[in-house]
């Protein structure tokens, strides 16, 4: 399931963050979005599970406009679309069982054990004990564990689209290595497409096949990862070398 991002503009008060995006992230395959720090990358994915409405262009995902789905076809929709939010986004008064537990509970009829094992499933594949963690709150757990069980919540309904914004940002390089095998984990074995959001270079370039930089409201370069590294365009190999000087200015 592909998705296509169509001279996408978002506008936040008087500035234009995105400035006519056009994207897509191939079915089967994980799109790294490089970009700097408040150039509109979360803006992206909000915009992808239209958490937000674009302020003129058009998403699709599989073909099918999300951007003009009724409100039902919308929520049938997001049943295929895994989201880890930049901030974990957990419910701080729901413990780790029932806040990966809540899109099986609103989405299925499952009984309360099929929850639980597919729970517990999902929180061994992001690499935390079941029997150590269903009981935590959010408040007792690390925040690389908070990351995982966001993650594991993300994956529940075995979505076909997952997006990742910053999955790895504030783990140790172990964790981060593991968080990365299980996004290609995913991808080869249940042929999930993915977008990755992440300023961890190394991390992307592992997990990544196809790469965009987002620069300005708008992709200015876009490949396979070896293409892409191979830029003629000065401001990408700026960013991958992270150098202070250059054709790039902060925000
Ligand atoms: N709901 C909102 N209302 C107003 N402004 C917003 C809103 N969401 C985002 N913005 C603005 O849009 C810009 C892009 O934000 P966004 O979160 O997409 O950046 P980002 O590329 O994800 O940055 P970072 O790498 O720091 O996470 C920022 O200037 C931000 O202040
Ligand atoms: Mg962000």
């Amino acid at each position: 399931m592909d998705i296509l991002l169509k001279e996408v503009r978002k506008q936040f008060g008087e500035r234009e963050v995105l400035r006519g995006v056009n994207l897509h992230c191939k079915s089967g395959r994980t799109t790294v979005v490089f970009g700097l720090s408040g150039g509109g990358k979360s803006t992206i994915i909000k915009l992808i599970v239209r958490l937000i409405e674009p302020t003129s262009g058009e998403i699709f995902i599989g073909g099918e406009s999300i951007t003009r789905a009724s409100p039902k076809r919308l929520n049938e929709m997001r049943k295929n679309i895994g989201f880890l939010f930049q901030s974990g986004a957990l419910f701080d008064s729901k413990n780790v069982l029932e806040n990966v537990a809540f899109p099986l509970e609103e989405h299925t009829k499952l009984s309360r054990t099929e929850i639980r094992k597919i729970v517990c499933e999902k929180l061994e594949l992001v690499g935390l004990r079941p029997d150590v963690v269903l009981h935590l709150f959010p408040d007792e757990l690390s925040g690389g564990m908070k990351k995982r069980v966001g993650l594991a919540r993300s994956i529940a309904l075995n979505p076909r689209i997952i997006l990742y914004d910053e999955p790895t940002s504030g783990l140790d390089p172990i964790s981060s290595d593991h968080i990365t095998q299980m996004i290609r984990h995913l991808q080869a074995e249940l042929g999930v497409t993915s977008v990755l959001i992440s300023h961890d270079i190394k991390e992307s370039f592992k997990a990544g096949d196809d790469m965009a930089m987002l620069l300005d409201g708008r992709i200015i370069e876009y490949g396979e990862a070896d293409a892409f590294a191979q830029s003629e365009h000065a401001e990408v190999h700026q960013f991958l070398e992270g150098k202070g000087e250059g054709k790039i200015a902060l925000l």
